[in-house]
């Protein structure tokens, strides 16, 4: 069977990552998720003090781009690849509402970027590979043989991460899991490096209306279709 590259877009929440992973599991491709990425460089920030009330020291961080080390490591008892930063494991750490504030911030800055694109790309060299993000279909494989572009509403988004952080024990109200989407959505569409935007070649699929078994099935028939 012929292998290919998937990539999945879309605002934050909108059940990207679950499609992404059963994608993966079903077709033995490697699954990667970008927003771990972008979200390990923004816990670096906070680590590094580069963060002080609001504001984010941007020459400072991408003056020690070079000293940020980024992997991903399949942990088998999950059935997916973790985070690593430096050595070390952070799944937890960059999981928080906290680093979800700043990360937007972080994803603004074209030197991020371009260090973060260029890890991906050769991820993708010998294709067979899910990737989830904001610019997979546009900037980092444009040539992605199937772009799927993930919509839902915001309450719908919020209430999906609000509930997940709450299961983590996590201290959250809705409003403010809520404003956080709504804020990472505005910067996202609007920055100028590689804005979220559905790519003219992705198929849109609304996260709201299908159930996770339908949308699952929906997008394994337009795969069956590629390969
Ligand atoms: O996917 P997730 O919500 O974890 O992504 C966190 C943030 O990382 C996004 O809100 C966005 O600002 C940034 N991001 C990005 N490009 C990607 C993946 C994530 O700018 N490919």
């Amino acid at each position: 069977m012929k292998k290919i590259i998937i990539a999945i877009d879309g605002f934050s929440s909108t059940g990207k990552s679950t499609l992404a992973k059963q994608l993966a599991k079903q077709l033995g491709y490697v699954y990667v998720d970008t927003g771990a990425m972008y979200r390990a460089v923004a816990f670096f920030a906070m680590q590094h003090h580069y963060v002080s009330e609001d504001h984010l020291d941007k020459n400072k961080l991408v003056d020690s781009l070079p000293d940020l080390h980024l992997h991903f490591e399949f942990n088998p008892e999950l059935g997916f690849a973790e985070m690593f930063l430096n050595g070390k494991n952070v799944e937890t750490e960059i999981r928080t509402l906290e680093v979800s504030r700043l990360v937007s911030k972080v994803a603004e800055i074209s030197e991020v970027r371009s260090k973060l694109v260029e890890q991906q790309q050769q991820m993708g060299k010998h294709k067979a590979i899910v990737m989830d993000g904001r610019d997979i279909g546009t900037v980092v494989f444009p040539n992605a043989e199937l772009k799927i572009f993930m919509t839902a509403s915001p309450e719908t988004r919020a209430q999906r991460r609000y509930d997940e952080l709450v299961e983590k024990g996590q201290r959250v109200t809705f409003q403010d899991v809520l404003q956080n989407v709504n804020e990472r959505d505005y910067i996202d569409t609007h920055r100028e490096d590689s804005p979220l935007v559905k790519a003219s070649d992705a198929i849109e699929v609304d996260n709201s209306v299908l159930t996770k078994k339908e949308q699952f099935q929906l997008v394994l028939n337009l795969v069956n279709d590629k390969v």
